[in-house]
């Protein structure tokens, strides 16, 4: 049996064409039924539906044999047993520093003044502002980012931007970019060698049909 993790929602639509080609069709659909483990078309592959940021947890552990799961989730969680081998090209956003639109983000900078910064990424924020030589005093959530710095939990946020929409919608504006988000794929590199087989043509089948 070959376990495939996936998180709802961007990831599990736009993975479908890939496992596709394969000849993997998910039997169920993870927005309409409760159930956390799929079954396939093919016996002797099911898919199990995890939180975006447990997937590198699942193949680490090798509870899933393969994952898709975005660099960002990848760069908190560190990768450590995780095999790495093609960049989806999917789920595509970018990791932003945000601040309102009345923030003077340059100056604040500019002044060294020590920033408090709210974020669900908080080893991206950390790496980031350290290379930066930015002071800064992480608060971390878990969710709502936008909200911190309406309501004065923070000067700045880090996260997720893909339309620009929300945030816009809640008056901030993106005034760094820290680093383009794409979705990968992970393996389990125990599981590489002992279902090698099984695997590898999926590998091979999902690197055929990546978009570029
Ligand atoms: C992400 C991100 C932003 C939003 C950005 O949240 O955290 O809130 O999408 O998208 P936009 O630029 O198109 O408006 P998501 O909806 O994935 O929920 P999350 O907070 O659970 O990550």
């Amino acid at each position: 049996m070959i376990t495939i993790a996936l998180s709802k929602g961007r990831i599990f639509e736009e993975t479908l064409p890939l496992l596709s080609a394969a000849g993997i069709t998910a039997l169920e659909d993870p927005e309409s039924s409760r159930k956390l483990i799929l079954p396939t078309n093919r016996a002797d592959v099911r898919l199990i539906i995890v939180r975006a940021s447990d997937v590198p947890t699942y193949v680490q552990y090798g509870a899933a044999d393969l994952g898709v799961a975005g660099k960002d989730v990848l760069n908190e969680h560190g990768g450590t047993g995780l095999y790495q081998p093609l960049d989806l090209n999917i789920a595509k956003c970018r990791m932003m520093v945000a601040v309102r639109n009345d923030f003077d983000y340059d100056s604040a900078v500019r002044q060294g003044a020590r920033l408090r910064v709210a974020t669900k990424y908080v080893q991206t924020a950390r790496e980031h502002f350290a290379a930066k030589g930015v002071h800064v005093d992480l608060i971390k959530l878990y969710g709502s980012m936008e909200l911190a710095p309406l309501v004065g939990l923070s000067d700045a946020i880090v996260d997720l931007v893909s339309s620009g929409g929300t945030l816009k919608a809640n008056n901030l504006k993106a005034v760094e970019h820290i680093a383009d988000i794409s979705s990968r794929l992970v393996v389990n590199q125990a599981a590489l060698k002992l279902k090698r087989e099984a695997i590898q043509p999926m590998l091979d089948a999902f690197a055929g049909a990546i978009a570029k």
